[in-house]
């Protein structure tokens, strides 16, 4: 489910319930390589820009795109918010598979905001306040 959060834009809410450490989504979106994505958003300093729904392998070095919200690879995920200090999801990754995908830190109940930590490096180019 997602709804409007005040200074966030849209977020991801859970239906039901899960139990820490159970797998609640795979971030869904294309997977490609610097060379591809280079050729779709902005360069700028060796750095892609005005991609918000982008999420980096860096052992593989290759992306998962979710920018494409008609993208049938595309899903819920890209509307999960980040939270630094209380987050209630861990990232997974299968860098041989390109895959990534979000495990339970704790339980969570029904219609708690999803929230993983982006880390640093995405915030390095936003110029709005990150919500705590
Ligand atoms: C992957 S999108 C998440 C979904 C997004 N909120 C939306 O409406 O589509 C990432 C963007 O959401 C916003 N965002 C996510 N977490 C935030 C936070 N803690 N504080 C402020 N903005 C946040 C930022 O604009 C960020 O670039």
């Amino acid at each position: 489910m997602q709804r409007n959060v005040e200074g966030k834009g849209k977020g991801a809410f859970l239906r039901g319930e899960v139990k820490k450490k159970a797998v609640v989504g795979v971030y869904g979106g294309e997977v490609l390589n610097m060379a591809e994505l280079s050729k779709r958003y902005p360069v700028v300093n060796g750095t892609i820009t005005e991609a918000e729904y982008l999420f980096e392998i860096v052992e593989c070095a290759r992306f998962v795109d979710a920018g494409d919200e008609n993208s049938e690879l595309v899903n819920w995920t890209r509307f999960i918010n980040h939270s630094s200090k209380a987050p209630n999801l861990e990232i997974k990754i299968n860098a041989a598979k390109n895959m990534v995908w979000f495990n339970a830190l704790r339980n969570i109940k029904d219609g708690e905001e999803l929230l993983f930590d982006y880390g640093d490096k995405y915030w390095e180019s936003f110029d709005g306040v990150i919500v705590q």
